[in-house]
């Protein structure tokens, strides 16, 4: 029963991950980047002919040099790029 529970509870969390790591990335968005960066839309766009794992590599180290933060923050903002702008 509880094995059943644990499982049960183990599905959800992992169902949530995926998008509470675009929630985040969209947080980190708003107050990194919106101050100069009103409208997301263009700049998630940014980068979304390569593939994806080029795609994040280059996201990767802009986002070093260009307001990204920390790991954890910059893993989050190309979460919610690669959400909000799939590549083609
Ligand atoms: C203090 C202001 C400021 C902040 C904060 C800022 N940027 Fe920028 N960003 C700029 C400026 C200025 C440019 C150069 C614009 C230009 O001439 O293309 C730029 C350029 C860019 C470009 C290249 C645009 C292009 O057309 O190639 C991207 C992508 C970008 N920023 C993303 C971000 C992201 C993501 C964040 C948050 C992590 C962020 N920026 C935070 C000011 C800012």
């Amino acid at each position: 029963m509880l094995r059943a529970w644990a499982a049960v509870l183990f599905a959800a969390a992992a169902a949530a991950l995926p998008g509470r790591a675009e929630e985040v990335g969209a947080d980190v968005y708003r107050r990194a980047c919106a101050e100069c960066h009103a409208n997301s839309a263009p700049i998630a766009r940014r980068f979304a002919n390569l593939a994806p794992e080029a795609r994040r590599e280059r996201w990767e180290a802009f986002l070093r040099r260009h307001h990204g933060g920390d790991a954890d923050q910059r893993a989050a903002l190309i979460r919610y790029f690669e959400s909000a702008a799939p590549a083609r």
